[in-house]
């Protein structure tokens, strides 16, 4: 026993919780912009479709309702310009941190594979190759990377956590390089519809991937688009017979979306303004703390898209985080997402209007 997780790294949060004490022990109270979770609520409409379809009493099934699949290939044409989905280019997941924890084991990746993924990144990209028994290995430009022994490279743009979007030209090139070599692409999307200063592009559109989905899946949530972390919606799209082998698997191993939460997912892809409504939002409290951190002295690298600011008072970050918890600021130190992350911390704009207010004061006093 204890085996499986003996290979994993150290829960990193737990590392935080001093600081989050002290931060807490504020006069005014802690202003959490450590982890990136919505504080809005969730809108009406979804609400509703979730609450319709609560009388559902059956299994759901794993590949979703065909009114769901209609729901992904439509938006996933609408927003991100694909063409010519079909049901087979679509699965839902339990959300998209499931997925990206376990598509390593589930595609039978395993000892003596790589698992490829950016230098500053998600922890959760290391986890799955670790949890398959992989070898995990970092980049900074994924076509110079060794492609013997490695099947499957992360692409995350716009990045957590630094916000980083790449060019077309660039998903053009890693795509093409990676089919070269036969390695499969997942590149995940979820701050999509979250660029300020830039425009992510999806490398489902065909100016990326010439009009075929080979070798490529995208991963998509509504997590942050739609303030649905508490629901687990997420799915994936993109190469057919890469999805129809996960669709065996995770139907042998029961990973379904409930079913109101599938009726709930198909009402937030079919409305764009809550959207457009959750985007000023940020951008407000975005602008506002970018300012604030400004003026107190912080670089922001980056943070063209997403909902994080990367910055830097050129200092170990762990001093940053606690020159910030005695102010009643709560941030993520950046070598949570790697070494190279050990001058910067990332500050996320998922507070309310009323907190983030309460930073942008403590910050200039
Ligand atoms: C880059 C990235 N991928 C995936 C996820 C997981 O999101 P969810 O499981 O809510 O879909 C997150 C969450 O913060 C993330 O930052």
């Amino acid at each position: 026993m204890g085996a499986v997780s003996a290979r994993l790294p150290v829960f990193p949060w737990d590392r935080l919780e001093p600081y989050k004490a002290t931060a807490a022990a504020h006069a005014d109270g802690i202003v959490d912009l450590s982890v990136g979770t919505p504080v809005d609520p969730v809108p009406a409409l979804i609400q509703d479709a979730l609450a319709g379809a609560s009388d559902s009493p059956g299994y759901p099934t794993v590949w979703g309702t065909p009114a769901l699949r209609d729901a992904l290939t439509g938006w996933a044409e609408r927003r991100l310009g694909a063409t010519g989905l079909a049901h087979e280019n679509v699965l839902p997941v339990v959300g998209s941190k499931e997925l990206v924890a376990w598509v390593p084991t589930q595609l039978g990746i395993g000892a003596g594979d790589k698992v490829a993924y950016p230098r500053l990144a998600y922890p959760t990209y290391e986890v799955g190759a670790r949890l398959a028994g992989a070898e995990p290995v970092v980049y900074d430009t994924p076509w110079e990377l060794d492609p013997a022994g490695l099947k499957l490279l992360w692409l995350n743009s716009p990045s957590n956590p630094t916000g980083r979007v790449l060019s077309p030209e660039d998903l053009r090139r890693t795509v093409s390089w990676a089919r070269e070599h036969g390695i499969l692409v997942f590149s995940d999307e979820c701050y999509l519809e979250l660029g300020w200063e830039a425009d992510p592009v999806s490398v489902l559109h065909p100016e990326v991937n010439g009009g075929s989905y080979d070798g490529i899946v995208a991963v998509h949530s509504l997590s942050k688009r739609s303030n649905l972390a508490g629901y687990r919606a997420a799915f994936v799209a993109g190469d057919a017979a890469v999805l129809g082998e996960l669709l065996q698997i995770r139907k042998h191993g029961g990973m379904m979306i409930p079913a109101p939460v599938q009726a709930a997912t198909i009402a937030a892809l079919g409305d764009d303004a809550h959207v457009a409504e959750q985007r000023e939002r940020y951008a407000r409290r975005r602008a506002a703390l970018r300012t604030a951190f400004e003026a107190a002295g912080f670089r922001i690298e980056h943070s063209e898209a997403s909902l994080y600011l990367w910055a830097t008072r050129d200092e170990p970050c762990w001093d940053t985080v606690g020159d910030l918890s005695k102010r009643g600021i709560l941030v993520a130190p950046g070598d949570f997402y790697g070494p190279a992350g050990e001058r910067f911390v990332r500050v996320a704009f998922t507070a309310t209007d009323e907190r983030v207010d309460a930073a942008v004061r403590r910050l200039a006093e």
